[in-house]
């Protein structure tokens, strides 16, 4: 058969939500490492196996991190048995492991996408089959072993998936509230809108935290899956020694919030709130978290340039009576709560937004889950000053000013005194 390989892949692909490839190159490339390409919903960076075991620990906006075993031609399905049997699946992980086969990409050439997965399922089993006498056997959810095959028209690669659970999966999150934003994307907002981890945080309508749990990790430079496992772990050839040196360099790379930095958020559910309230005493009690059980529009708050970020109801899952009526309260509260400061919001109801009533500076086209949403990030404005008295009302005698303002009222709809005390109450 001719021979159908290709150069090898010398990077590895960091996977993530579209519209944050961006904050995922910035991660990397604060790591000092190199980019070798990014696409949709990836980066390929270069790095060493160490950087590959930092990557699932530190990034925050990656949903997994893939290693790439062999990148070849396959034209047809035989192609694709051949090339696929010779990885060395036996050096990589043993038989009494589970796996799962994915197919990504664009097989379109290779026509039947079933009969492809067979093909490359066929390939291990058989390599396993032949060397060890015994094969791993499949399982669909929770597999020990995850491989990932990603077609370009006829270019195959194979890759097995170092993460295991999605690395949205922090581990401090085991409960959540309503309508929940995934942490990667929170983490992404946070970092899209440019918030440095210097300036109180606050979010209005917080539900269970995550962009304030995302945002204290963030301002201490925590890595945010330090403390998981991962399914390299399970791997042959996994490397203890440069696993701890990863964790060392991104314990390295931890630092104090400033003590001005607060998270201070506003939760009305009662359970969601209690939900906010475990996590936060249970993961981060040296945070400075401020959690109040109240309406935002009662918050009565006055922090100057503070980065104000939530994640309104749209209307689709929970569904407020007036909801134009929040996105209005929402825009009062920014102007009240940090002139001169920051406010970034991410929703999907467009019709609703307006009424935040703020020039938007800049917008991102992101999804919370399959749901298209817009993150729209403003600067509040400082407040008017007082208007200067004209020199007239400067001069004129206060009970002079009074019966002026009294002869103004117009009473002419209100016939009857009495009810227009009515009106006003
Ligand atoms: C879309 S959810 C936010 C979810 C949150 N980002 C998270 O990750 O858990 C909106 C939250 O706002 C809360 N909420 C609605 N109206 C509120 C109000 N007036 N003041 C404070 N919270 C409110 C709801 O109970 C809900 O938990």
């Amino acid at each position: 058969m001719k021979e159908t390989a290709l150069p090898q892949p010398d990077y590895y692909v960091a996977i993530c939500r579209a519209g944050l490839e961006p904050v995922v190159e910035a991660e990397l490339k604060a790591w000092g490492l190199e980019i070798a390409f990014s696409g949709n919903r990836m980066v390929a960076f270069r790095g060493e196996e160490e950087d590959f075991y930092k990557a699932n620990m530190g990034l925050r906006t990656a949903l997994s991190i893939l290693k790439p075993l062999r990148r070849f031609k396959a034209r047809n399905m035989d192609m694709l048995y051949f090339q696929s049997r010779k990885v060395n699946w036996h050096q990589l992980f043993t038989p009494n492991c589970t796996m799962k086969i994915d197919l990504k990409g664009d097989w379109g050439n290779l026509g039947n996408q079933r009969f492809a997965l067979y093909r490359v399922k066929d390939a291990i089993v058989d390599t396993f089959n032949k060397l060890c006498g015994e094969r791993p056997s499949i399982a669909t959810r929770d597999p020990d072993v995850h491989i990932v095959a990603f077609a370009t028209k006829d270019e195959v690669t194979l890759y097995m998936d170092g993460s295991g659970e999605p690395l949205f999966k922090r581990g401090y999150r085991y409960e959540h509230g309503e309508a929940p934003l995934k942490e990667d994307l929170a983490a992404g907002m946070l970092q899209l809108v440019g918030w440095d981890g210097s300036t109180t945080l606050i979010d209005p309508l917080c539900g269970a935290g995550t962009l304030l749990f995302e945002g204290y990790l963030l301002a201490n430079r925590i890595a945010p899956n330090i403390d998981r496992d991962f399914a390299f772990q399970r791997w042959e050839n996994y490397s203890l020694p440069a696993y701890r040196r990863a964790k060392e360099a991104l314990r390295s790379l931890e630092r104090q919030a400033g003590p001005k930095v607060q998270f201070i958020g506003y939760e009305t559910d009662t359970k969601t709130f209690n939900t906010l309230q475990r996590i936060a005493q249970r993961h981060f009690p040296q945070g400075a978290f401020s959690l109040h059980p109240k309406n935002f529009q009662d918050a009565g708050l006055r922090l100057p340039g503070s980065q104000i970020i939530t994640n309104p109801p749209y209307g689709v899952r929970l569904r407020p009576d007036d909801l134009n009526g929040v996105y209005r309260d929402l825009g009062q509260f920014l102007k009240a709560t940090a002139p001169e400061g920051r406010a970034a919001m991410i929703t999907a109801a467009m019709e609703a937004a307006v009424y935040v009533g703020l020039p938007v500076k800049q917008k991102w086209k992101l999804f919370n889950g399959a749901l298209e949403c817009k993150l729209f990030a403003y600067d509040i404005p400082a407040p008017k000053p007082p208007r200067e008295p004209k020199p007239d009302e400067e001069a004129k005698p206060i009970d002079e000013q009074i019966a002026e303002a009294a002869d103004s009222i117009d009473t002419s709809s209100s016939p009857n005194p009495d009810d227009s005390k009515d009106a006003q109450a």
